[in-house]
């Protein structure tokens, strides 16, 4: 069954078109990756399915439900299901790491201060942060900052986790724990669309990719086909030719 599904979305700023008519589905369970250019529109489209940019034209459906004409109030429900890890980590500069984590338990759960202390310990636990509850995000370093951005938006236990170049300018180690954790969460049932640039990762953790070029999809295979090259429009957008990536020359 198909948990998140985007039909026919289109989106401008001003004079700028930016979707054409973008249409995916991603299947419960699945993780999509969403490759595409420098300012093709991808976080957009994460943006759009968490309410924070409404389409011009176009519908959203998550779990069945048209969200794209959501009020404020009614996408509280959806932020409860759908959690975004932002591109920039979007952490709280004031907040120590152990607040940053906690902050969603206290406003959105009724967990009692212990059972919220343990759960924001074993997700520091988790994801390699053991000893750095106590500092601020600009006391670590950027891949750490990243993981801890990662463990914000996973505490709440969302159904649909929507990363947004998780892996971007980090060193393998930082690499490989993100793509061991997209990989954990996509075990235990979670449904994920992947934004990024970094092609062996997307290939290590995604079901099907989907490549965006001038406002649409012009691509879409496994993973396993990605891997092999035997789609064309991906291999082009690879090798960094992005005006042949939608198959014209
Ligand atoms: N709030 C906004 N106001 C005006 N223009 C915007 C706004 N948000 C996005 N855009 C424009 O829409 C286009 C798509 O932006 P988006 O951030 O989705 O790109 P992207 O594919 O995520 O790029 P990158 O890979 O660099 O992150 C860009 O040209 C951007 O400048
Ligand atoms: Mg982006």
């Amino acid at each position: 069954m198909e948990l998140i599904r985007v039909e026919d979305f289109c989106k401008r700023f001003g004079d700028k078109v930016v979707h054409q008519g973008v249409t995916f589905a991603v299947k419960r369970g699945e993780c999509l990756g969403l490759l595409g250019g420098s300012g093709s529109g991808k976080s957009v489209i994460l943006r759009s399915l968490i309410g924070l940019e409404k389409p011009d034209t176009g519908e959203i459906h998550i779990d069945e439900t048209e969200i794209s004409k959501f009020t404020e109030r009614q996408l509280i429900s959806i932020r409860k299901k759908v959690a975004y890890a932002f591109q920039g980590g979007a952490l709280f500069d004031s907040m120590t790491v152990f607040d940053n984590l906690a902050y969603p338990l206290l406003e959105h759960t009724k967990l009692s201060k212990n059972e919220i202390e343990n759960k924001v310990l074993k997700t520091l636990a988790d994801f390699d942060l053991k000893g750095s509850e106590n500092l601020l995000p600009s006391n670590l370093s950027g891949g750490m900052q990243k993981r801890v951005g990662l463990a914000r938006a996973i505490i709440m236990e969302p159904e649909i986790i929507l990363y947004d170049e998780p892996t971007a300018g980090l060193d393998p180690f930082n690499t490989r724990v993100i793509q061991e954790t997209i990989i954990r969460l996509k075990k235990t049932g979670v449904t994920s669309i992947l934004v990024t640039h970094d092609m062996p990762s997307a290939i290590a953790v995604c079901d099907r990719i989907l490549l965006l070029v001038r406002g649409k999809i012009v691509a879409e295979a496994t993973a396993r086909d990605v891997m092999d090259g035997k789609v064309k429009e991906i291999a082009n957008f690879m090798e960094g030719n992005p005006r042949r990536s939608d198959g014209s020359r």
